[in-house]
């Protein structure tokens, strides 16, 4: 696997108390911002489909705006249970840039030393 890096937003952009909408490699991402850190999970409840990033954050919690499902955004998993989940992506704060590790497969021949 190789890594690669990609900048999605500065961390500025980002409200406070809401999420960020970010499209990115066929990705539909919800970021969101705690203190100085930075976190991605899927922008899709896994409930009916709504946007995430539109939803309130408190805490380290989301509410889904569509009917109040909350989400810890660390971690994309559900407050109420452990099997309704959305997905999380590995985001870092690099100089005031929300970054995303995307990790690749290698082309076909190639072997990881
Ligand atoms: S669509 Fe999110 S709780 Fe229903």
């Amino acid at each position: 696997m190789t890594k690669r890096t990609i900048v999605l937003m500065a961390l500025a952009e980002v409200p406070v108390d809401r999420g960020r909408q970010c499209k990115v490699e066929g990705l539909d991402l919800a970021l969101f911002r705690i203190g100085d850190a930075a976190y991605a999970i899927a922008d899709s409840c896994p409930h009916q489909g709504a946007s995430l990033a539109n939803g309130k954050l408190q805490g380290a919690l989301v509410s889904c705006p569509a009917h109040g499902l909350k989400f810890d955004v660390r971690t994309g998993c559900s407050s109420v249970s452990a099997e309704l989940r959305t997905g999380n992506y590995p985001v870092r704060v690099i100089d005031g840039q929300i970054v995303l590790d995307i990790e690749e497969p290698q082309p076909q021949g190639v072997k990881e030393c």
